[in-house]
């Protein structure tokens, strides 16, 4: 069997862990990956963008199912492509991503569903929002329709906060066309947490649960960025909560979007605020998270590509999880998520069965690995516990030298 997988980063680099762990596959592609994928498959130097090589490729070497990981090849259509070849694809079409591509029309969708979320407007017009602003004061939170790269969200603490949020997305222009219509939403306060889920038409195949930590700094202080660290399980997160969250919100989505003419194939993710009212939706992605995935698959007793294979032909796939804990702190480079500098030599880190490093900004140059991104890499410890899992990465990361280029959060899991 051959697998194509597209992308770059670590949620790429992790599938391809996962699927090399578990099957003696004839050849795994990743198109472009990085550095450290270039260890596990054979890289392929097409752009995740360039949809048509992609199929292209994709029929030359044969490959028999193909897996997206990230946002924007969805929504330009990348499934709908490889389906008129009638190439194997575990993915959503671009009716169906629409589901992450605009907010708004998540939101309306859940409305009509009856899934919970925090209560919303849409606006286009600056003046329009700012009257909505004044009349419902602080926090409140402002989001960008279109897809922005993560950074579309404003979570106003203050009035002032939120009217700049407007005038930077519908005067300023700061996201472009993403931001030229908003989502003003109800701040919702809790714990937050993932839940990603294996979806084909309104069959719906739950993962563990996983958190993943979005401020830059401990103690979630600092700017929002792409992901800091996760960890899963969960303790804090009730079974209840849980079955509650599958049936009431993955399996919603999932009927609503076949009621809706979009019938959804591929990773349907949920992040969820657990409110004193339950969990409520803060968005849906459609695709797998990042870095969530780094600390769910490695629990996965499963080989990937045969639950795929398994979801598309409408069969249980079975899913069987390791009763033991992942926790994955990301490697950053010194002034991410701001500016900072490429090309730093990247630590040594031990390797052995509990501790995993995982790619995501890394490149080779004479002399060996060097940095290539904000975000470097991640290092994932395996254990019986939480705790014991977090011991073995800090212990990894604490005598790093990190010669003053990276940094990382002290407190994930903790
Ligand atoms: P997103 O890019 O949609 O994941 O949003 C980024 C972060 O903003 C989330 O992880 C939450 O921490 C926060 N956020 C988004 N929507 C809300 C909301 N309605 N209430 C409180 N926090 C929110
Ligand atoms: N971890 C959040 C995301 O993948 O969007």
């Amino acid at each position: 069997m051959k697998i194509l997988v597209v992308g770059r980063g670590g949620r790429e680099h992790s599938i391809i862990k996962n699927l090399k762990k578990n099957r003696q596959l004839d050849k795994i592609y990743a198109a472009p990956g990085n550095a450290g994928i270039e260890a596990d498959a054979a890289c392929i130097p097409i752009d995740e963008m360039n949809i048509e090589e992609l199929v292209s490729f994709a029929k030359e070497a044969a490959v028999d199912l193909t897996i997206v990981g990230p946002e924007n090849p969805l929504n330009a259509g990348i499934t709908n492509r490889f389906q008129q070849e009638n190439l194997a694809i575990f993915a959503p079409t671009q009716e169906a991503a629409l589901l992450e591509g605009s907010k708004s029309f998540a939101k309306d969708f859940m409305k009509k569903y009856n899934i919970p979320t925090a209560s919303y407007d849409v606006f286009q017009d600056a003046a329009e929002a700012k009257k909505r602003i004044a009349e419902t004061g602080a926090p409140i939170v402002i989001k960008a329709d279109g897809l922005a790269a993560g950074k579309g969200v404003i979570v106003a603490m203050t009035e002032e906060e939120a009217v700049q949020a407007i005038d930077d997305m519908l005067v300023d222009k700061a996201f472009a066309q993403a931001g030229s219509t908003v989502v003003i939403e109800e701040y919702l306060e809790g714990a937050e947490f993932s839940l990603m889920a294996f979806v084909h038409q309104d069959k719906v195949y739950p993962m563990m649960a996983a958190r993943d930590h979005k401020r830059a700094f401990d103690n979630d202080q600092g700017p929002n960025t792409g992901g800091m660290g996760a960890f899963a399980p969960i303790p804090d997160l009730t079974e209840e909560a849980y079955q509650f969250s599958v049936e009431q919100i993955l399996e919603k989505a999932a009927a609503g979007m076949m009621e809706e003419g979009r019938p959804f194939t591929g990773i349907l993710y949920a992040g969820l605020m657990m409110t004193s009212n339950g969990p409520k939706v803060i968005e849906f992605n459609t695709r797998f998270g990042d870095p969530e995935t780094q600390v769910v698959l490695p629990l996965l007793k499963n080989d990937l590509a045969q639950v795929m294979q398994d979801v598309l032909a409408e069969k249980d796939p079975n899913l069987e999880w390791h009763e033991e804990a992942c926790v994955g702190v990301v490697l950053a480079s010194n002034g991410y998520p701001g500016s900072y500098r490429k090309g730093n030599p990247l630590p040594q880190f031990e390797n052995n069965e509990d501790i995993y490093i995982i790619h995501a900004g890394t490149k080779k140059a004479e002399g060996g690995l060097v940095s290539d991104g904000g975000r470097v890499l991640l290092v994932g410890g395996r254990a019986e516990t939480l705790p014991q899992a977090a011991d073995k990465v800090y212990q990894q990361l604490d005598k790093a030298e990190l010669n003053g280029n990276f940094f990382y959060r002290s407190d994930i899991a903790k």
